[in-house]
């Protein structure tokens, strides 16, 4: 602390000591501190003194109101008024003083309140886009003109002006977003051990007595206080309030992904709707995954394009069918194996080899349609898994005859001899003995086209129907979910599809593009399947990005694409995993948020899995937290620091003599411990939109994020 023991405490302890003891304890470095202490007055007034009532009254003197000083004032001034009556010439030499002193008081009044009034924090704040722009480019966001134009009913050659004009526009703003270089984090400040130290004087102390009325904040020009009844503490951000300043971080030195973790009504759709603003902005593509469907999300997206001169964002959204795109999952691959990968990534996660099976099941009947020029959906894959193969079977190996059997095979076939009915009475289908015929012909056969696709689908034919229906059984829910109703014909989109208009987009195609695409997920039949649906977008998303880096399209150089990611157990698998490892090199930064780990565990199925997702993100952005589990990785990511702390022990004596002599003395402690550089329940503390992050691994910063709106609300 920055006072000496003499100043703080009228005892008489040797001048000598008084130094000696203050240097030792606190060294020059340690003199800083947030808020000074008046010279005490209740102490002279008590010999005897315990450590835990000096520890109080300690904390009534740093803390005493700042009227105390005015109080002290008055009496001085009280004091000068008197002199000045009294008129003698020693009386007005005292008054003078006196009043000397009123000035220093209210200059130590003063002192006070300016040390006091950021300690109540910061209420959310609002930003309109022009002013986040504002934030990241030397030159203002210029608005779209041509609506105002228009509506004005001005002559067609002076629309054609302004249209002119604003196309320039646009392509300047493309120009300048294009260049932008860092990304804005809030208002903030940098978290250093002396925060910390802070904190904890302040932390058990009421927060109303830390409070200073409305002028005072307003005569320091800082906004109204954190509202009493508002969740979490002001004094995370007052600590810092008096250094805060925008924060903005090379876009090039963040490296791998960004974790937002916070609990519900947080903040993270606050940070999230301005992450993605800015990466609208910067003209990247730009892919949202938000399991939710937040109608502030899809909006600011709306907003964020169109003043960022961009093309309208691509929406699929099966709450509105009518509004949104078709979008075809199963539309890019690079190799046909990624689709049977891709349909059981739906899967969950700890059946082990039954997803193998049912991967194998489906690769099949891929490999099959592919045979056969045909693209597989969702539908196909659905009805061959529900209905038999036999109709596939059939058509692969008559194809396979066509190409390589004898001119007149099928007159062959006919003449075989082979029974119509089997020993039950039942007819035997066509596919079986065409399979007989083909195997006749072809059994030494076993390369080429047709006999690769044609073997592995004679053998789920023979198989027994039991187990397969088995193999296939945990996908066939999933699929008949995907595919039936409004989401069956968003989903599978057929090419043929006339009546139809709505645009068909494959993740491929937007991401080649430089387009933006919303995804919102809620209003589907239920969790699993938003979950599921996630799930298979994120694997085309990883075999796109495998694509990308196959054909050299890698590295700082490629085109950035931003993936986001909100409540990410909802939808997180291992592609994603793949997807935060590798995705990188590729040019895919991803932005996930989640609620807690356990959440993580949960979809994954194990905590080991999730920690290996979470060891993926080199930022992590944590807002208010209230499991334990949560909060020890978010400090494990923040580290430690020595905090200091002090303990104080008063004593005094007095001798049994006729002339008693009294003797006090004091001992301050102050040790240095290793601890959390944030306390563990500070993290439960957080007001909404506020957060400590650490940002490419380095150091800690104590920010809040401003809301991004089209218009500053009203009041
Ligand atoms: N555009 C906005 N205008 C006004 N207040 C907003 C706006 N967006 C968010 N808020 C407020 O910010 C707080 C955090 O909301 P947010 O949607 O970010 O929470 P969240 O962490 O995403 O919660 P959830 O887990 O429920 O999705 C809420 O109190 C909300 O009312
Ligand atoms: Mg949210």
């Amino acid at each position: 602390m920055a006072f000496t023991l003499k100043r703080w405490l009228p005892v008489k302890v040797g001048e000598k000591e008084s130094k000696q003891a203050s240097r030792a304890i606190f060294p020059n470095a340690q003199r800083r501190t947030l808020l000074k202490v008046p010279q005490g007055r209740f102490l002279t007034r008590r010999n005897v003194l315990t450590a835990p009532e000096a520890q109080w009254l300690r904390e009534q003197y740093v803390f005493t109101s700042p009227f105390f000083y005015l109080e002290r004032a008055a009496m001085s001034l009280v004091g000068a008024v008197w002199m000045g009556i009294i008129g003698a010439s020693w009386s007005l030499g005292v008054g003078l003083m006196l009043l000397g002193l009123v000035l220093w008081r209210l200059r130590d009044m003063l002192r006070a309140f300016a040390e006091r009034a950021p300690l109540s924090g910061m209420p959310m704040t609002y930003m309109t886009f022009e002013a986040l722009w504002g934030k990241l480019a030397s030159s203002p966001l210029r608005l779209p003109m041509s609506e105002k134009a228009l509506e004005s009913g001005m002559p067609s050659e002076a629309v054609d002006k302004v249209l002119l004009v604003e196309k320039r526009v646009r392509e300047r703003t493309v120009e300048i977003g294009r260049g932008i270089t860092s990304l804005y984090l809030g208002e903030g400040f940098s978290w250093e051990a002396e925060k910390t130290r802070a904190l904890y004087q302040l932390i058990d102390l009421p927060v109303s007595s830390l409070r200073v009325p409305a002028w005072v904040r307003a005569a320091y020009r800082y906004p109204p206080a954190l509202a009493s009844s508002a969740i979490g503490t002001p004094l995370l951000h007052g600590v810092g309030l008096r250094e805060e300043k925008t924060m903005t971080h090379p876009i090039k030195s963040l490296g791998g992904g960004t974790l937002i973790v916070g609990t519900t009504q947080s903040g993270k759709g606050v940070m999230l709707t301005n992450l993605i603003t800015q990466a609208i902005f910067r003209q990247e593509a730009v892919i949202v995954i938000d399991p939710k469907s937040s109608k502030r999300l899809r909006s600011a997206i709306r907003t964020a394009c169109q003043k960022a001169g961009r093309r309208a964002p691509w929406e699929f959204h099966p709450a509105f069918p009518e509004e949104s795109v078709r979008l075809d999952p199963l539309g890019s691959w690079s190799r046909p194996s990624e689709i049977a990968s891709r349909l059981t990534a739906m899967l969950p996660p700890d059946q082990g080899i039954f997803n193998d099976f049912a991967w194998s099941a489906v690769n099949v009947l891929v490999n099959g349609l592919f045979y056969l020029t045909e693209k597989p959906t969702l539908v196909k894959l659905r009805h061959l898994l529900d209905g038999g193969i036999d109709n596939l079977l059939l058509r692969v190996m008559k194809k396979d005859l066509d190409e390589r059997g004898p001119r007149e095979w099928e007159a062959d076939f006919n003449a075989m001899p082979y029974p119509t009915e089997n020993r039950l009475g039942y007819p035997i289908p066509e596919v079986q003995k065409l399979a007989e015929f083909w195997e006749s012909l072809y059994a030494e056969t076993l390369r080429g086209p047709g006999p690769e696709v044609i073997h592995p689908l004679l053998a789920v034919y023979r198989h027994n129907r039991d187990h397969y229906a088995k193999i296939t059984a945990s996908l066939q829910p999933i699929l008949a979910m995907l595919t039936t109703g409004s989401l069956g014909e968003m989903l599978s989109p057929g090419v043929m599809d006339e009546e139809d208009t709505r645009p068909v987009v494959t993740l491929e195609r937007v991401l080649e593009a430089g387009d933006v695409l919303y995804l919102g997920l809620d209003a589907l039949p239920d969790r699993v399947i938003a979950g599921a649906l996630g799930n298979l977008l994120l694997s085309d998303l990883t075999s796109y990005t495998g694509k990308r880096y196959n054909r050299g399209t890698s590295g700082r150089s490629a085109a950035r694409i931003s993936l986001f990611v909100d409540e990410t157990a909802n939808v997180i698998n291992q592609p994603m995993i793949e997807l935060l490892n590798k995705g990188m090199e590729a040019g895919v930064h991803v932005t996930a948020a989640m609620q807690t780990v356990a959440d993580l565990t949960a979809a994954l199925g194990e905590n080991c899995r999730a920690m290996q997702a979470l060891g993926n993100f080199n930022n992590l952005i944590a807002l208010r937290t209230k499991d334990g589990e949560t909060q020890e990785f978010v400090l494990e990511a923040f580290g430690a620091a020595m905090v200091w702390s002090e303990g104080v022990a008063l004593g005094s004596a007095s001798m049994s003599e006729i002339v008693p002599t009294f003797r006090a003395s004091i001992t301050r402690t102050s040790s240095a411990k290793r601890e959390a550089l944030i306390p563990q329940e500070m993290l439960g503390k957080l007001p909404d939109g506020e957060f400590f992050a650490s940002i490419a691994g380095g150091k800690i910063f104590k920010g809040r994020m401003p809301v991004v709106l089209d218009s500053a609300p009203e009041g």
